[in-house]
């Protein structure tokens, strides 16, 4: 599995012990903000990440700012990313189970370090469960495709 990772200057340390995490995990991770340096902005982070993700480069992305949402709101805006912000495991893994996130997302100011793995772990061991979830899913789906929804 691929995952990109993404972060603003905020998430420094956080990222880097989140990306080691991952590589524990044997996960291959894609920093895309390493060669950038600390001045990357995060609508420019969370976009890059979510192209990544929405052109099947990559099977997912980790994303982290200050608080998660302004980096959270720059992915959503790209077509298929479904990026859910968390600050603990359980909306990560419903985020999983009901909505079928490809993008997970946290703030280095409000989560802690082990939080943020816990948060990861949810969102990695739990799959799609399908169903009627697909359903609302495809909803979603529909919004982002055509600006509109048939009802
Ligand atoms: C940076 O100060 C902060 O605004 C950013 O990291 C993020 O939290 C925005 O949503």
């Amino acid at each position: 599995m691929k995952l990109v990772i993404a972060y603003d200057h905020t998430a420094l340390e956080m990222k880097a012990k989140i990306a080691a995490y991952l590589i524990t995990r044997e996960i291959e991770v894609l920093d895309i903000c390493a060669d950038t340096g600390v001045g990357m902005e995060y609508p420019i982070a969370g976009y890059k990440a979510a192209t990544l993700v929405a052109s099947g480069q990559a099977d997912g992305a980790v994303l982290i700012c200050g608080t998660g949402v302004g980096i959270s709101l720059a992915a959503n805006k790209v077509r298929g990313i479904r990026a859910c912000v968390c600050s603990e495991p359980y909306s990560a893994r419903m985020s999983r189970a009901h909505n079928d996130s490809n993008v997970i997302v946290f703030g280095a100011r409000v989560v802690g370090i082990e939080m943020a793995k816990a948060i990861v772990d949810a969102w990695l061991d739990t799959p799609f469960e399908g169903d009627r979830h697909a359903h609302r899913v495809a909803l979603i789906n529909q919004i982002d495709e055509t600006g509109a929804l048939e009802s």
